[in-house]
């Protein structure tokens, strides 16, 4: 995999999966556009990247704070990215959020609140770069979720917004393909970070996590490294005949039936 002279715009890239990615990208030469809600954890990030950069060629990094879930912000986002780097050859919409709720007690305000982080904010900032994309014939990879493929109780609308990333990623493959555009999205399992961590507290984090011994078939949950590696894979020409799919990493969930 080799990014050299590549540009990538990455979302939610303060934490998690998100920041694990950026530090691959960089690590694969590409010139790096980071986005998040927090200064700090951009700032952190940014660090990372240039420890591990493949050349000093790759230049600073754009660090970018906004709030994904802003149609504001999202133009902002797109607009600096390209006036920095006149090119994008690969967005990742990364960013996202998860709470609790089922259908008795998820209020309508947080319903919108997720819809609009973890799905139209993909929507919106892809519409806003396909014309970047299209001239350079760059891809696309979204974030989704087991929660995208498989129905669990109790994360309804979390379930319904990542449910509606696969769709959107089929939709935006087979509308770009014939044109040269990939859009691609990974779907993980239980992965060690702070999204979980946000809304539920340590003794309840803690059996969360435990759970995944039996609920995934590899035994474990997974780290934020190993989703960094799928996701420059599916951006990377080693993926070139590969457009539309959801790559389950997940080690193994989505096979999973009880007994
Ligand atoms: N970890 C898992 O088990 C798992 C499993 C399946 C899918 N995923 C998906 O993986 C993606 C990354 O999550 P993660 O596990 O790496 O969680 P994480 O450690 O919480 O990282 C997510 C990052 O996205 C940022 N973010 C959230 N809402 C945002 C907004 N409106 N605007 C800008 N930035 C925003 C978060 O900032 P704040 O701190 O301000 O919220 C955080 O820095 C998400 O789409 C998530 O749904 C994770």
């Amino acid at each position: 995999m080799n990014f050299t002279n590549k540009v990538v715009l990455l979302t939610g890239a303060a934490s998690g999966i998100g920041a694990a990615t950026a530090v691959k990208f960089s690590e694969l030469g590409a010139k790096l556009a980071i986005v998040d809600r927090s200064k700090e954890g951009l700032k952190k990030t940014a660090e990372n990247c240039l420890k591990h950069a493949k050349s000093k060629d790759q230049g600073e990094i754009l660090q970018l704070v906004g709030d994904v879930s802003q149609p504001e912000d999202l133009e902002c986002i797109a607009k600096q990215t390209i006036d920095k780097y006149k090119r994008l050859d690969v967005l990742v919409n990364n960013a996202g959020i998860m709470e609790d709720g089922t259908i008795e007690n998820t209020s309508l305000k947080q319903f919108d609140c997720m819809i609009h982080t973890n799905l139209r904010s993909q929507f919106y900032l892809t519409l806003l770069l396909v014309p970047e994309l299209l001239k350079t014939k760059g891809n696309i990879v979204n974030t989704s979720s087991i929660c995208g493929m498989r129905s669990f109780p109790n994360t309804l609308a979390y379930n319904i917004s990542k449910s509606g990333v696969d769709q959107f990623t089929r939709c935006v493959a087979l509308e770009l393909g014939e044109r040269g555009v990939r859009c691609n999205c990974i779907n993980p399992g239980v992965i060690y970070t702070n999204l979980q961590k946000r809304y539920l507290d340590e003794k309840a984090y803690e059996e969360f996590i435990k759970k995944a011994k039996h609920t995934h078939a590899l035994a474990r949950y997974g780290q934020p490294v190993e989703v960094a590696n799928v996701i420059c894979f599916l951006a990377s020409d080693l993926a070139s005949f590969i457009t539309g799919h959801s790559v389950p990493v997940d080690g193994g969930r989505h096979a999973m039936t009880p007994r």
